[in-house]
């Protein structure tokens, strides 16, 4: 039996920073609300193409598995709900950039739990023996969709993105348990307005708006993560007492934690990083899994649970064990180039338009 290990491993976070602090300046908000109600500090804007975003991640998930040639990469998927283009698709312009030459290149949509879907996905053409090298990469530029007028939606997301290299292997490591299911009766109570071939595009059409009922959602999430998670489990033939690692979805640090005391899990197995980056969508948890490995959190060997959940509302949980590599072979040096604009500059075009 052939396994996905993961090889390779990187994130990249674009280097202007919002905080609530700004976001108080453009709308009638403050840092404690905001922090209390979600955990969020501060968020990433990019100056910069969801492109752009994908590719530095993959460079520096290909660097750290140690892969100098990218044209023996067979697959790239990209999850993403913001693609740079629809059409050619955004994984064909990261393919062609990283130098994936003639590798398959698919953009994924399952919102915020598309990178588990597209990591399911790839490693199973992996274990069928379809391919041998992938790249999955969850990329995201949210704020594009922010209608700054919302102060409801408006504080909660950013940009960002992580990858990982999977590798065939006979090493009982990657994604050994996955359950992805969407539960489609409510997917209006999330959802992107003035966007897709739904509009009309012959009329003005005013900006797009990130819409959704907040509680209801919240409640749903917490129960679909958590479900997901106990599938898992019962899936590999697992405990929760054997899990080292949470990385749940960071949409909000008290869905987090209402999942962290259902499962029953300590702090210290948790990942959470929603203080900086806010909900970064598909990106969320590679960028997650990517920084629980450079703080420690994720060892060698480490037994982890991922879950996500997103508009659709899709779902998804994974169980990934960890393997005895956490340094990277060739450490990140890849990211976006310096922006010289604040994050109030970079947004004040949209701000104005959202009037
Ligand atoms: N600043 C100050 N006040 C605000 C803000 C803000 N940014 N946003 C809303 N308020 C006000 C509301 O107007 C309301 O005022 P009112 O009582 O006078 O009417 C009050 O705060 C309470 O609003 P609620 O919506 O009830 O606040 P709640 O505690 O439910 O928190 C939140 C809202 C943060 C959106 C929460 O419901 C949540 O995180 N939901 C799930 C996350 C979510 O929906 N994410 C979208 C993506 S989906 C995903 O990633 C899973």
């Amino acid at each position: 039996m052939k396994y996905a290990k993961i090889t390779g491993w990187g994130k990249c976070i674009p280097p202007v920073t919002l905080t609530n602090d700004d976001l108080s300046q453009i709308m009638e908000t403050n840092d404690e609300w905001i922090t209390s109600r979600t955990g969020i500090k501060e968020r990433r804007i990019s100056h910069q193409s969801t492109a752009d975003l994908a590719t530095i991640a993959a460079r520096n998930a290909l660097d750290c598995a140690g892969i100098t040639d990218a044209s023996d990469i067979d697959l790239v998927l990209l999850a993403t709900c913001t693609p740079t283009t629809l059409v050619a698709n955004t994984a064909s312009q990261v393919q062609k950039n990283i130098g994936a030459k003639g590798a398959a290149a698919c953009d994924v949509n399952a919102a915020c739990s598309g990178f588990l879907y597209a990591l399911q996905n790839a490693t199973a053409q992996i274990q069928a023996g379809m391919i041998k090298k992938a790249v999955v990469i969850g990329a995201e530029r949210m704020t594009w969709y922010v209608n700054w007028q919302r102060r409801d939606s408006a504080v909660l997301f950013g940009d960002g993105a992580g990858a990982v290299v999977l590798e065939a292997s006979d090493d009982k490591s990657g994604l050994l348990g996955t359950k992805t299911g969407c539960d489609s009766e409510d997917r209006e109570i999330l959802h992107i307005r003035n966007f897709g071939t739904d509009i009309d595009k012959y009329q003005v059409i005013g900006p797009s708006d990130i819409l959704f009922e907040g509680r209801e959602i919240f409640k749903r999430a917490v129960k679909g993560m958590t479900t997901a998670v106990d599938d898992v489990l019962q899936q590999v033939g697992s405990d929760i007492s054997d899990i080292d690692v949470l990385i749940p979805h960071q949409a909000n640090l008290r869905i987090i934690q209402a999942i962290q005391t259902k499962v029953k899990l300590p702090d210290e197995s948790v990942m959470v990083n929603i203080d900086k980056y806010g909900n970064t969508s598909a990106a969320t948890i590679p960028i997650a899994l990517c920084e629980a490995v450079e703080c420690g959190l994720i060892k060698p060997n480490s037994s982890i649970i991922s879950a996500a959940f997103g508009a659709g509302l899709t779902w998804a949980a994974s169980y990934i064990q960890w393997g005895e590599r956490t340094t990277p072979i060739i450490a990140a040096t890849h990211a976006l180039s310096k922006c010289d604009k604040s994050s109030l500059e970079l947004i004040q075009y949209a701000v104005e338009h959202c009037q």
